[in-house]
């Protein structure tokens, strides 16, 4: 049987355990480093208000709708509306994307587990930014270390995936959400004492649009999608579960809030660092190993602190990675019949595997480039930058123009007519005609 959650509040909890992860903490601050700050920080909030939000309502409207894997909602709402079949694309195309995101955001996931253990025994007690620095470019030279902390994320996700909705992923959730929240909050007290707490803030929030390139424009679309899980069908599939009577538009609101404030919040415990150490701002996937160590390694209780710190952004990961892989496991289940255990290895075999390839992408594969990137750097552009948007557009289309108007109306049940059709202008036109020109303009023919 489909499972279904226990109540809204659980459903806003696994929700925004999906949405917070690796993203916020780790990705959204060094992409905002290597684009340059402000600006992109202001495209990719323009980008979760007027496309986020309302996409995500789109989303789990037809997850709640279809009550099922997105390739089976994909296929039962084609039907319901006799629009073609082919709007399965959206199902196939979401549920690959997450397997692909997977393979990368485990080994990412690795690095934090590994950095637990540095933090818990001391490596980085007193420690300079240069020490943090070339402790984590030692760290990923090494391909057999990757590879045993890739491949221990990957039991542990699988390890929750094969519990199921209520047993595995409710639980996980509840206290360690708001824990990690305070351990930010902290980070943040910590970089007010830096003298460098102004100038972070500047980076971050004073815009500057000469560093505004069609390149990062795209990016920030693309990490808005990232963040908020959209575009591939976790928001779908994590709506199938909600019950009938839960409002789709405040949970969106609440789960895009939160989820834009912990990226904030890293990003303004993190660049106050980077500049009181003359660390360098776009220094790539490692800034957040680069930074957060000089900070527990000089502040009292940063021992504790540390290991606290990197045991909580690994809850975050995984209550993020069993999202990624539940479509595709839900859809094995449902139509090969497997038990969810085998599912659940099965699929977590294939993703590690394509795993490897990152593995090797930080080290003896670094000088082997596609269209002049590595291997991570190509398979999370086409995700995040491409599949992502493009799986938004369609769903954005689907819920606007293909969906009878009397359906999304009582799914949505919003009160207020003028706020319906602002969310019906938004699927409809803004949202899908926005996604494409940024996409034509990052690629010089806009
Ligand atoms: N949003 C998560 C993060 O920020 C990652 C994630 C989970 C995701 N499910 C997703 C990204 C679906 C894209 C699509 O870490």
């Amino acid at each position: 049987m489909h499972g279904q959650w226990s109540s809204r509040w659980t459903f806003i909890l696994a929700a925004t355990g999906a949405a917070v992860g690796l993203g916020n903490i780790w990705k959204f601050p060094y992409l905002t480093g290597q684009n340059g700050g402000s600006a992109f920080v202001l495209v990719y909030v323009v980008c979760v208000a007027a496309l986020g939000i309302p996409l995500m309502m789109a989303e789990i409207l037809l997850g709640r709708r279809g009550r099922s894997t997105p390739i089976r909602t994909m296929q039962v709402l084609a039907e319901e509306t006799r629009a073609a079949q082919w709007w399965q694309i959206i199902g196939w195309s979401g549920t690959l994307a997450g397997m692909l995101i997977l393979s990368y955001y485990s080994v990412i996931g690795g690095w934090t587990l590994a950095y637990i253990f540095k933090s818990a025994v001391g490596t980085f007690s007193g420690a300079s930014g240069q020490f943090a620095a070339d402790t984590f470019e030692h760290f990923v030279e090494s391909p057999t270390g990757l590879f045993f902390w890739h491949t221990l994320f990957m039991i542990l996700t699988m390890g929750v995936v094969a519990g199921g909705v209520q047993g595995g992923l409710e639980k996980a959730v509840q206290i360690l959400m708001p824990t990690l929240f305070f351990l930010l909050l902290l980070m943040v007290g910590y970089s007010m004492t830096t003298g460098f707490f102004g100038k972070g803030l500047a980076f971050l929030f004073t815009p500057d649009f000469s560093k505004l390139s069609g390149a990062s424009m795209l990016s920030a679309m693309g990490q808005a999608f990232f963040s908020l899980s959209l575009g591939m069908g976790t928001i779908m599939i994590y709506g199938s579960y909600v019950p009938k009577d839960t409002s789709i538009a405040s949970t969106s609101i609440i789960i895009a809030l939160a989820d834009t404030l912990v990226a904030l919040l890293a990003g303004m415990a993190i660049f106050p660092i980077v500049f009181a150490n003359n660390l360098e701002p776009g220094s790539g996937p490692g800034l957040i190993f680069q930074t957060l160590p000089v900070a527990f390694g000089n502040m009292n209780g940063g021992l504790a602190f540390g290991s606290l710190f990197f045991i909580l952004l690994l809850v975050a990961a995984w209550t993020s990675s069993i999202s990624l892989i539940e479509p595709f496991v839900t859809w094995l289940i449902e139509t090969f019949g497997l038990s969810r255990v085998k599912a659940a290895v099965y699929s977590g075999v294939a993703t590690w595997l394509l795993g490897l390839g990152t593995v090797l992408s930080f080290n003896w594969g670094a000088k082997v480039k596609f269209f002049g990137l590595t291997f991570f750097e190509l398979l999370d552009y086409i995700t995040s930058n491409l599949m992502l948007p493009l799986g938004g557009i369609l769903i954005a289309l689907f819920a606007g123009w293909l969906m009878k108007v009397e359906s999304t109306k009582a799914e949505l049940r919003i009160m207020n007519p003028g706020a319906f059709v602002a969310w019906q202008v938004l699927v409809r036109y803004i949202a899908p005609i926005a996604v494409f020109i940024v996409l034509l303009n990052s690629l010089g023919i806009l």
